[in-house]
């Protein structure tokens, strides 16, 4: 292989140790850091006059491209339709001439993802292929190629290629904003700001990585495990599931933390531990009422939250576990508690004694229906 493992005993681990060098490397690419704006290719999607963007993709990709839903509207006041691919490939989408659509992909072969695109291209939709692997189908066939440079992932769950394509949809975002006259050059400046301390932030969660050795001997006996989370953590939440199942094998949902009463909470038990994902935003405070609720009832939870909310959060109960996040711009929180939660799902599967890097049944890259 071109690429070892070095020290490190797993791809997977050595991945996401690489975070902050890929992710700075990512932002310096659509950023221009001294003059604090966003340069994208010459090529790029035209936002300024679309009236809608779809977007669409696979498993971890589709998770990225579900919280950059959350920053077109707020920073670009674009409408964004958003589905997994194999369902968008099929739907009849009354796409209009005129419309842009982002198609995430780390392989950039991914089949429903491709024919997705393929699919909207063919209805006279702009696309942009937001992809790791240039070299690939979707880059060669897009109208716009956005690379996320997070360099080879060999791993079969993707965990760097997720933070550099949330770096890259964020830099789309605020180009879209500035484009469509949301952002002002005083705001593109501050986003930006945020953006470059991103690199730093996540070196101090990997600085305290081995508490997740504890933290994972929680969740190994689990047969069942939840994530809470909303707003920008909602899919933060869908993502602490799908990874903690494809590596460890265990039963886990991700779930809006407001819709726990509509289903999930009629699950919550002793035996049930609920990761709880409550970055200091606007909905720290409803986040952490469904927390209590959860441990009205019994459950077991671990916070991750910053050290001012873990006080906030704070009751006669004892939590299952907590871990003390760095406080970061709400907006892009997502790209900070990822590493929590991939390294929750890496402990844990550890501790099973799973094969990491090579999950039962799962391929890096499905190229088939
Ligand atoms: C597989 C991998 C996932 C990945 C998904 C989409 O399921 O195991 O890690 O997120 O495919 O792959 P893509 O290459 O399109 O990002």
């Amino acid at each position: 292989a071109l690429v070892g493992k070095g020290r490190h005993r797993h791809f997977m681990a050595k991945e996401i140790e690489e975070q902050p060098e890929v992710v700075a490397h990512t932002l310096t690419t659509y950023l221009n850091p001294s003059e604090g704006t966003v340069n994208l290719p010459e090529t790029g999607i035209d936002f300024s006059n679309i009236s809608r963007l779809t977007i669409s993709a696979c498993g971890t990709a589709y998770l990225a491209g579900l919280i950059s839903k959350y920053w077109f509207e707020t920073l670009a006041r674009l409408p964004v339709e958003i589905d997994i691919a194999s369902e968008l490939r099929y739907r009849d989408v009354p796409y209009q001439k005129g419309e842009a659509a982002l198609f995430v992909s780390q392989s950039g072969e991914t089949a429903d993802t491709l024919a997705a695109m393929r699919h909207a291209a063919e209805a006279g939709v702009t696309v942009g292929a937001v992809v790791n692997v240039t070299q690939s189908t979707m880059a060669r066939e897009a109208d716009a190629v956005f690379p996320i440079k997070a360099g080879p992932e060999i791993g079969v769950a993707s965990t760097k290629a997720f933070t550099c394509q949330l770096a890259t949809l964020a830099c789309l975002a605020i180009a879209a904003g500035r484009a469509r006259g949301y952002v002002t050059p005083e705001r593109e400046a501050e986003l930006c700001e945020s953006l470059l301390k991103l690199p730093r932030l996540m070196n101090d969660v990997l600085a305290h990585a081995e508490e997740f050795d504890r933290l994972g001997t929680l969740l190994q006996p689990a047969r069942d495990v939840l994530y809470l989370g909303r707003g920008v953590s909602f899919p933060m939440a869908l993502e602490g599931a799908l990874k903690l199942k494809e590596i460890s094998y265990i039963h886990a949902e991700g779930y809006a933390a407001g819709e726990l009463k509509h289903g999930p909470i009629a699950l919550v038990d002793e035996h049930v531990p609920v990761i709880v994902i409550a970055p200091r935003d606007a909905h720290f405070e409803k986040t952490v009422s469904n927390m209590h609720e959860v441990m009205a009832r019994g459950g077991k939870c671990l916070l991750l939250a910053t050290e001012k909310g873990l006080e906030a959060a704070k009751t006669d109960e004892p939590l299952l576990g907590s871990f003390a996040m760095p406080d970061v711009d709400p907006l892009f929180s997502p790209l900070i508690y990822a590493l929590p939660i991939q390294l929750l799902a890496y402990h844990t599967a550890v501790h099973k004694g799973t094969d990491v890097d090579q999950p039962r049944n799962l391929a890096k890259s499905v190229t088939v229906e």
